[in-house]
């Protein structure tokens, strides 16, 4: 095996940086090309990062790359993964997984055939302050878990939606529920687990010239052990606050702010609870404002995470299948906006938009 996992990008847009910065100060992965259907993209960041810009078809033959990251738009994920696969070639995936259940599905059993290995970059679970709050999940900190909720109250402008004609269709990925709402949609299920129901409402109360999105989304959630929660996601607030993430159970409280554990109490005290209230930085950036306005650590936990996978044969942290239900409830909550109804799941994985 290669001493470092050689990595191509498929999407030299918006995220590419992220991808690009990870790639670079890792020790363990290395930027070899990167590919655009808009070759110029391609040549830009090349040249800005001092890899090769080649062309999509030449990535997916060249034996000297191990691993595509796909950054291509989000209903285009399953397909384009799927080819990576087919090049027997191991793969992340940008969130969500795709726009599409039986898509997802597709691509799952496509990685299982090649034997490569799949993982979807929802990389707020690397933050510490998650690992945190996970770690306390399993081992029953927070006695019964009543409540778990995610506020994020972001703003981004108009030209935000316009830079791209597939920020602007709701089929294509567009909208705060399924491009930024996501993340934390995933953390509660992450934390809280599986969902059995959800209501949603959804407006545009802010983006007058882009009519075709939602850039407000009021949720709430009843999972399926019992505990319900609130999702509360929005493009419109400006100038945008840290996100949070609340868990309360009968024994415990964790709020994450932004990456830091605001606040961490537990009936029973630990060892270790006072190192976690030092975790993150109040100064961190973490999309509140601008979608630039991340760093590229987690990004790079999950491009070391694959690359661990690949060297000990085991599957990367964060799989399709558990990305699936990520989907499944945002795709249920688009529902049950449209219809006014709560909705239950499973959804019907021909399901669409
Ligand atoms: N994890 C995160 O924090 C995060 C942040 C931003 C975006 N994203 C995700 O990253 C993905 C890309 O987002 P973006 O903002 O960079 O979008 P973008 O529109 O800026 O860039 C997409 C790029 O893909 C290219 N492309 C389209 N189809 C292609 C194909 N078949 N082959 C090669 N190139 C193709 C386009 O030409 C474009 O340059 C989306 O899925 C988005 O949800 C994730």
């Amino acid at each position: 095996m290669r001493e470092r996992i050689r990595f191509g990008l498929l999407g030299c847009g918006m995220v590419s940086q992220f991808h690009c910065d990870a790639l670079i100060h890792s020790d363990e992965a290395e930027l070899a090309a990167v590919a655009d259907v808009v070759e110029d993209r391609a040549r830009e960041v090349a040249e800005k990062y001092y890899c090769e810009a080649v062309s999509v078809d030449e990535l997916f033959e060249r034996d000297d790359i191990d691993v595509i990251n796909v950054l291509t738009p989000n209903a285009t994920h399953a397909d384009n993964a799927i080819r990576v696969a087919q090049a027997g070639k191991h793969c992340v995936v940008e969130k969500p997984p795709d726009m599409k259940l039986s898509q997802v599905d597709a691509m799952a059993a496509a990685f299982a055939a090649a034997g490569r290995k799949l993982a979807i970059c929802l990389n707020v679970r690397f933050r510490p302050a998650i690992e945190a709050m996970k770690q306390a999940c399993e081992t029953g900190r927070f006695g019964k878990i009543l409540q778990g909720d995610a506020y994020v109250k972001w703003y981004r402008p108009a030209d935000y939606y316009q830079r791209a004609p597939w920020l602007q269709d709701r089929s294509q990925g567009a909208g705060v529920t399924i491009q930024q709402g996501i993340h934390y949609i995933d953390l509660l299920q992450h934390l809280v687990g599986p969902v059995a129901r959800v209501w949603a409402e959804m407006t545009n109360v802010a983006h007058r010239d882009v009519p075709t999105v939602e850039d407000t989304l009021l949720a709430t959630l009843h999972f399926e052990k019992g505990a319900r929660g609130v999702v509360q996601a929005s493009t419109a607030f400006y100038p945008g606050t840290d996100i949070r993430i609340e868990i309360n159970g009968t024994q415990g409280t964790a709020v994450m702010v932004g990456e830091r554990l605001e606040m961490w109490d537990f009936e029973h005290e630990q060892p270790g609870d006072q190192e976690a209230r030092r975790i993150g930085s109040a100064a961190a950036l973490t999309g509140a404002g601008g979608a630039a306005d991340i760093g590229y650590m987690e990004h790079q936990r999950v491009m070391e995470d694959m690359v661990a996978a690949i060297r000990e044969d085991r599957e990367p942290r964060v799989t399709a299948q558990s990305a699936r239900h990520t989907l499944e409830i945002a795709l249920a909550m688009y529902k049950s906006a449209d219809s006014g109804e709560e909705v239950a799941l499973p959804l019907d994985p021909s399901f669409e938009l």
